[in-house]
């Protein structure tokens, strides 16, 4: 996504402008319409559009066929034309209504007046943006996470786009990859039924989802951005597969390849993943798509000798429509002609486009009408669930002696750090969802919400060059002198976010620690807010600070949520989906590792572990605090054997024992003991976020097919096992509460 702006001529640069006309313009309390809820079709539904498709491609010039496996961009190339001569049948990052209707209107005087299907990267919002997706992650509430996606859809739908490429459902374990804001983390479990919810929000809002990349880019080699990524068969299925098996059957409607290569086939030729295990195997009826240039990209992979050669490998592989590198368009149907791609493949490639597009509705819809977006960008209900997402996915890390919610004796604030007041680009997660609802300030909202008691002052301390400048320090330290408490916000800003920027150090950049350190030397207290899209190395300053809130880029309305939780309005309840390391060099670090023959256990040199550093993260995944009190006890099992193809059920007892009404995330742990493979120390395989008022105490219920806990070999088969099984309970991936069950009968292998 990064390449839209490298191709945004200087006349459609101005488009977001017209748009943020049309914004300001919004009537405030006007009633969207309801979008349609997208779904594959069934039984003669379906049959009939296999007919209309058989009579739509029977009438097809083979160059008509090739335009609809093309996807151009909105940028200096592309020419409206193109889909009045059936050259196009998709087009990607076009977000002003009126280019829309444009698009529309010449797509319908081709020849065959086939519809375009109309694509953005929509991550986290339009126009009301929300937390990112690992911040959305950061909830453990599926209900928001599914919220969040539908909105984003939503507003792009009113805006006239009718597909996202997202979710990106790559999973995520190294925080140097700045991707795993578009993540969920680290943890197969949750991230499988997150790449569910966010496909069905996506289609309950009107746009049709491109799960994505296909797979393993989440991998890549050093946590730099598109390097070679190497996976065993055993961890592809376990690991990476789940979340895609996950989106196919919540009905995505296309996949996108990666700009990776994995075990050294660029994923964009890879056959045997894409045609015979998500086409075949999985029996796929949408259609794939390339990533930005992947095609061409073929060549820099060393796996193809020329254009000609790069379009016959992607599209042998099942790759069927090209995104931006215009090779299927220059090459494809002299291919076609020389018998070097088969007709059928053709054919086949463009029934699943056309499927797509039948089964979307797209033939069957009246046009796109500009004014929708005047009436549903940034509703109050959009920026309500904005906020109760942000609310939600906020992460209490650390609260010495109490020091949040602000108390009533503190009399004045002073709240430092641009990442708090500027409004400019404050999002960043996709540039071409212009123009945003404007964030408002913290400082503002902290005045807002704690009243004429306390005053609220603000300084920069850094210059505005993203953060990373160092600016007036001797004015923030002197605002913080004169203030009772010090509220700080760091992190990520800018450019620093989202493909393309892999660090390499985790620490805060230097400008910004210096500033810490000299708001720390003033001896007042002091609350950092970590503002960033990964996970961050805290360990220079976590001792030394009150409280930690950590905010992965939170959207639109994220300030007014962290005021709310610094004012004690809200009580925090996100958690961490990616383990916090406490140096750079402990990448990747994970909780569901492996056993290894040398455990930590006496603390000599021949076990595993660093010199220089411990073995364990500064805060492990699945943590984070509450202003409340919980005490978790009281774990028991409803039987202490259960048959292989039986169900682990039990319970533990949640107890509220003071603070405030507050949630808790209740989570359960697995580990088979013995098995014929290392089986990972533990791994999380439910939770429950359970909420409770002052005193009260509720059982938590956890049930776990024994089939469903197995793993794969090598071969890729399919092996679940009788033995112990260790059940740990807890709120955090620390879970200490633990028991053991035996599952009794013989092995069951599923071979692929
Ligand atoms: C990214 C994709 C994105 C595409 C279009 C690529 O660079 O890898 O995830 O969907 O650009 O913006």
């Amino acid at each position: 996504m990064n390449s839209f702006l490298r191709r945004v001529p200087a006349t459609l640069a101005l488009a977001p402008l017209a748009l943020a006309v049309l914004l300001s313009a919004t009537p405030a309390a006007a009633q969207p319409a309801q979008p349609p809820h997208l779904a594959w079709k069934t039984g003669e539904e379906a049959q009939r559009i296999e007919q209309r498709i058989d009579e739509l491609l029977a009438r097809m010039t083979l160059a008509e066929k090739v335009g609809q496996l093309n996807l151009w961009g909105r940028g200096d190339e592309f020419r409206m034309e193109w889909l009045r001569e059936g050259r196009t049948g998709a087009v990607m990052n076009f977000t002003e209504p009126a280019h829309i209707r444009e698009v529309q209107q010449h797509a319908a005087r081709s020849r065959l007046g086939i519809p375009p299907i109309i694509a953005l990267d929509a991550i986290n919002g339009f126009a009301t943006y929300f937390p990112q997706p690992i911040g959305q992650a950061a909830t453990f509430n599926l209900r928001l996470v599914e919220l969040a996606s539908y909105w984003s859809a939503r507003e792009a739908r009113a805006a006239g786009i009718n597909w996202t490429f997202a979710p990106m459902i790559d999973m995520t374990r190294d925080a140097r990859w700045g991707r795993v804001m578009e993540g969920a983390g680290e943890d197969v479990h949750l991230a499988t039924l997150i790449a569910a919810a966010r496909v069905t929000g996506y289609h309950r809002g009107g746009l049709a989802t491109s799960a994505k990349h296909f797979i393993g880019y989440g991998e890549a080699e050093g946590g730099r951005d598109y390097n070679s990524v190497w996976i065993p068969v055993s961890k592809l299925w376990d690991y990476h597969m789940p979340p895609f098996q996950a989106a196919l059957a919540a009905g995505t409607f296309t996949v996108m390849t990666s700009l990776s290569a994995m075990n050294g086939v660029a994923s964009t030729a890879d056959r045997g993943l894409v045609t015979e295990i998500l086409k075949g195997r999985f029996g796929f009826r949408g259609f794939v798509v390339s990533d930005f240039e992947s095609v061409r990209e073929l060549l820099n992979h060393g796996t193809a000798a020329d254009g000609p050669d790069a379009v016959r490998r992607a599209f042998m592989a099942g790759v069927d429509m090209d995104m931006m590198s215009g090779l299927y368009d220059a090459h494809l149907a002299d291919l076609v002609r020389s018998g070097t791609v088969p007709a059928a493949r053709l054919d086949d490639a463009v029934r699943r486009v056309l499927r797509v597009k039948m089964h979307m509705g797209l033939f069957d819809e009246a046009p796109y009408d500009p004014a929708l977006a005047r009436r549903d960008l940034a509703t109050p209900q959009s920026r309500a669930d904005s906020l109760a997402v942000a609310r939600e996915s906020i992460v209490l890390l650390r609260n010495e002696g109490d020091a949040l919610p602000v108390k009533p004796s503190v009399r004045s604030i002073a709240v430092i750090g641009g990442l708090a007041t500027h409004q400019e680009d404050w999002q960043y997660s996709d540039n071409a969802g212009l123009p945003r609802v404007r964030p408002d300030r913290l400082p503002d909202e902290l005045r807002r919400l704690l009243g004429a008691n306390v005053t609220v002052s603000a300084a920069p301390g850094l210059a505005t060059h993203c953060n990373l400048a160092a600016g007036d320090t001797a004015g923030a330290v002197a605002t913080a002198r004169s203030a009772d408490l010090v509220v700080v916000m760091l992190g990520e800003d800018c450019e620093q976010i989202g493909e393309g920027t892999s660090r390499a150090h985790l620490d805060l950049p230097q400008p910004q620690q210096a500033l810490l350190d000299a708001l720390i030397a003033t001896g007042k207290p002091v609350v950092v807010v970590m503002h960033t899209s990964r996970p961050f190395v805290l360990t220079r300053f976590v001792g030394r600070v009150a409280a930690i809130l950590q905010a992965f880029h939170l959207g639109t309305e994220g300030r007014t949520a962290i005021a709310e939780v610094i004012a004690g309005r809200v009580n925090p309840s996100g958690k961490l989906p990616m383990t916090f390391p406490r140096a750079t060099g402990q990448v990747p670090i994970y909780y569901d590792r492996l056993p290894t023959g040398r455990p930590r256990v006496k603390h000599f040199r021949y076990e595993t572990g660093y010199l220089d550093e411990s073995l364990e993260p500064l805060f492990p995944f699945g943590f984070g605090l509450s202003y409340s009190r919980f005490a978790l006890d009281g774990l028991r099992l409803d039987a202490p054997a259960v048959p292989i193809g039986g169900t682990i059920a039990g319970e533990v007892r949640l107890a509220h024992t003071g603070g405030p009404a507050g949630q808790e995330v209740v989570q359960f742990y697995v580990r088979q003991k013995v098995a014929s493979r290392s089986r990972p120390l533990r791994q999380l395989r439910h939770f429950e976020k359970v909420t409770l008022e002052p005193g009260a105490a509720r059982a938590v219920r956890f049930a776990l097919p024994v089939r469903s806990l197995g793993f794969h070999d090598d071969q890729g088969r399919y092996h679940v096992e009788p033995g112990e099984y260790e059940i740990y309970a807890g709120t955090d991936s620390n879970a200490t509460l633990a028991a053991t069950v035996t599952v009794t009968g013989e092995a069951i292998v599923t071979t692929p």
